[in-house]
């Protein structure tokens, strides 16, 4: 019998790819036989008009091929495509962040492995003085970092891993997205200068995938390019 860990996903920043890969990854692991739960704490964004509010929890929960509900899987929803500190102010509303825990502390319970997706980066404000990196430490999760490839990317990535070192949570390592064999030095460049910089391992790197969308598509990019062994002890 062989043992998993859940894992935080955070990313360099938004729009960086976690979901696409939190999602294929959940449905690598599904494959390998593990029973791999997904959560996202806290989504904001222009509601979906049909399934779940947010389409980040619909390609999760789709991905995982579990039947867990909408209010364990995104305990916040806040409708509004801000930070959730400010869509707290705007929409003057708090989070319930007892509630978050909760719903965290079931879904570990029922599932073998959780992947739980971030909010945006590391420092995005939840409050005023609480912050994604608050949630992971709150939650005693180690985190997988997603990061771009693009030019940028080293200054975001070494400013996540101090956080990561200042917070004292864990780093398994990085996931290098789109990765384009036709692009510039900064693409080509980037994982071995991110590994050379921070000594954090990389996962996988991931290309830039045209029909990303397609499950099947991104669950064979992520099993060639990412080992999913590391995942099982
Ligand atoms: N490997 C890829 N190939 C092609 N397009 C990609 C890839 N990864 C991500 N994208 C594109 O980038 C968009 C953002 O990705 P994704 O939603 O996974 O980011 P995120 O980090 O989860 O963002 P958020 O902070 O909003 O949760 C996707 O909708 C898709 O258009
Ligand atoms: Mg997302």
């Amino acid at each position: 019998m062989f043992s998993v860990k859940s894992f935080f996903v955070t990313g360099t920043d938004t729009g960086v790819g976690k979901t696409v890969i939190t999602a294929a990854l959940a449905m690598c692991l599904r494959k390998l036989g593990i029973d791999v739960g997904v959560m996202k704490p806290i989504a904001s964004g222009i509601p979906q008009k049909t399934g779940f509010k947010s389409s980040d929890v619909s390609s999760l929960y789709e991905a995982a091929g579990i039947t867990d509900s909408e209010e364990m899987i995104n305990p916040v929803f806040l409708p509004i495509p801000t930070s959730p500190y400010d869509a707290t102010k705007i929409l003057n509303v708090s989070i319930d962040m007892p509630l978050i825990f909760e719903k965290f502390q079931n879904l570990i319970k029922i599932h073998q492995m959780l992947l739980v997706e971030g909010i945006g980066g590391i420092m995005t404000p939840i409050t005023k003085n609480f912050f994604v990196a608050d949630m992971i430490k709150a939650i005693g999760l180690d985190t997988i970092i997603v990061t771009r490839s693009t030019l940028g990317t080293l200054n975001h990535t070494i400013m996540t891993l101090r956080m990561c070192k200042d917070y004292e949570i864990p780093v398994k390592g990085m996931i290098v997205n789109y990765f384009d064999e036709r692009g510039g030095p900064a693409e080509k460049n980037a994982p071995a200068t991110l590994y050379e910089l921070t000594g954090i391992p990389i996962l996988g790197i991931i290309p830039f995938v045209k029909d990303y969308q397609k499950l099947d598509t991104m669950v064979n990019i992520v099993e060639k390019n990412i080992d999913l062994n590391s995942f099982i002890s």
